[in-house]
């Protein structure tokens, strides 16, 4: 997303419903599923919210031959049924608008122009515009993130760049940052002294779905790791930044990043695991395996699966791996960081029964958002006998369901010119610099046995066997 809002100097405060700003967005893909699934609902929940400005409208573009009437319904049928006709409905529709062109051609952005001056003047928009880019990875043709950040900045400055990783939209995450800065007493074990290793699962369910022309281009690691994986290790790896500013807090996440050191080539074999699912069952359904996936080539060696051993080399984690894994068709749709503390000096009751436990602190991110953490405690009864225990939290049942898809803090903050939650383009090129490495050697070593693990399972054996070697195993995910 562009945007040429100017930063706000207060932006500590602002998140307490002002609505944005006068703003046209200009939605490029404006027909497609991201649009469709979160986009227009997350515009429309800032709509009822009334965090969307008076003067506002929304250019919609995509190849598709619509006239402006088609469009608006077509977006309607985004929509809950409940939602069509409301009130908020009437106000959103009169703000829509459609111009249907080919993204290639220069033609199109003469046309926008056009279309936006006279939007401008019927919305008083005052000239600011929001151009996001809901649109297929083939439209950005560039061989690495460094060149695309260069290309983009020719034309924009950083300021006006918000790069969406739609993972910092999610509540749970966000809240990791209130966690461990707005609580005194977890910040001063929350280093290698106090901790063992980290572990974050990022585990999916769905296969590769209708994607897999781009996924068989891409595979787990890049479309998962230096994204959505690096937001959740770096928020809980930094350091306290001195202001919840955009600048401060990337700065330190961007810091994270730095202090990481890139696999060297003969450690990639060691540290790394790659997997490919085939066949299987996910609960009583067969399902087929990643080669037989629509638009998947029947002797692809993309992967779907990584699991990774990384470490950060700074003071307050030296020494602490940080175990990362994430795949398709495994076992449990299921996202969390699991922090596990080291276990205590002296066992005082090593001749009691016990339990096999352990200090484990439990950020879940999805579908369950909470937070849990597990101690030992005395089982009652006439004889010491010492079990495991949680103490837990759970979002939904303190504050209810939530009804956000996660992107209207994303869309919001980018209208009000807040980039907190915002990718800078160092953390990309850093993020990448973590796996470009890994990428390298594996393109030279094709992997020689995939698949090499069976749908609903929780990916290949070596990805145990990496945590084995170090005595230590994944977090029993139930
Ligand atoms: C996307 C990836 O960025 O994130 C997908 O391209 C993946 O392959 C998705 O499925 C996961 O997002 P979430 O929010 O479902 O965890």
């Amino acid at each position: 997303m562009a945007s040429a809002a100017t930063t706000d100097q207060d932006q500590q405060t602002i998140h307490v419903g002002r609505a944005a700003g006068p703003c046209a967005m200009v939605l490029f893909g404006a027909s497609g599923d991201l649009t469709k699934r979160k986009l227009v609902p997350a515009l429309f929940n800032l709509v009822k919210a009334s965090l969307l400005p008076k003067n506002f409208a929304i250019l919609g573009i995509a190849v598709d031959q619509l006239g402006e009437e088609q469009f608006r319904s077509q977006v309607t049928s985004f929509l809950p049924a409940e939602d069509r006709g409301s009130e908020a409905w009437n106000w959103f529709q009169q703000r829509l608008y459609y111009h249907c062109g080919d993204f290639g051609d220069p033609a199109t952005y003469s046309s926008i122009h056009d279309r936006l001056s006279q939007i401008d003047q019927q919305h008083n928009t005052e000239g600011n515009y929001l151009f996001y880019l809901a649109t297929s990875p083939k439209f950005f043709a560039y061989d690495s993130a460094r060149a695309l950040n260069r290309q983009i900045k020719v034309v924009l400055g950083e300021d006006q760049i918000y790069r969406i990783d739609h993972y910092l939209g999610k509540e749970t995450v966000q809240n990791i940052l209130v966690f461990r800065f707005d609580n005194a007493i977890f910040e001063p074990i929350w280093n290698r002294r106090y901790i063992d290793h980290v572990q974050i699962t990022n585990a999916e369910t769905v296969g590769v779905e209708q994607r897999g022309g781009y996924f068989d281009t891409a595979g787990t690691l890049r479309d998962m790791v230096p994204n959505h994986v690096m937001q959740l290790l770096t928020l809980t790896a930094m350091e306290s930044p001195v202001s919840f500013h955009a600048d401060a807090v990337r700065s330190e996440q961007a810091k994270v990043l730095n202090a990481m050191q890139p696999l060297a080539s003969e450690d990639v074999l060691q540290y790394s695991v790659r997997g490919q699912y085939g066949e299987g069952l996910m609960g009583e359904e067969r399902v087929p395996g990643y080669r037989t996936e629509p638009g998947v080539s029947p002797e692809s060696r993309t992967e779907t699966f990584v699991a990774l051993k990384l470490n950060i080399d700074n003071w307050r984690w030296v020494g602490v791996p940080f175990y990362l894994r994430t795949g398709k068709r495994l076992t449990k749709r299921h996202t969390e960081i699991t922090i596990q503390f080291k276990k205590t000096p002296f066992v005082l009751f090593r001749n009691a029964p016990v339990q096999k436990h352990s200090n484990q602190l439990v950020i879940q991110i999805q579908p369950v958002e909470g937070i849990s953490l597990s101690f030992g405690a005395k089982i009652p009864g006439p004889i010491l006998r010492v079990g495991s225990v949680d103490m837990s939290f759970e979002y939904s049942k303190y504050f209810g369901a939530d009804a956000y898809t996660g992107y209207e803090v994303l869309l919001y903050d980018c209208m009000i010119g807040d980039a907190t939650l915002f990718q800078r383009a160092d953390m990309v090129e850093a993020g990448w610099n973590v796996v470009d490495p890994v990428l390298d050697v594996w393109k030279a070593l094709p992997p020689r046995k995939f698949p090499n693990y069976a749908s609903g399972t929780w990916g290949p054996k070596e990805s145990d066997e990496l945590l084995k070697r170090d005595e230590r195993e994944w977090r029993t995910i139930e």
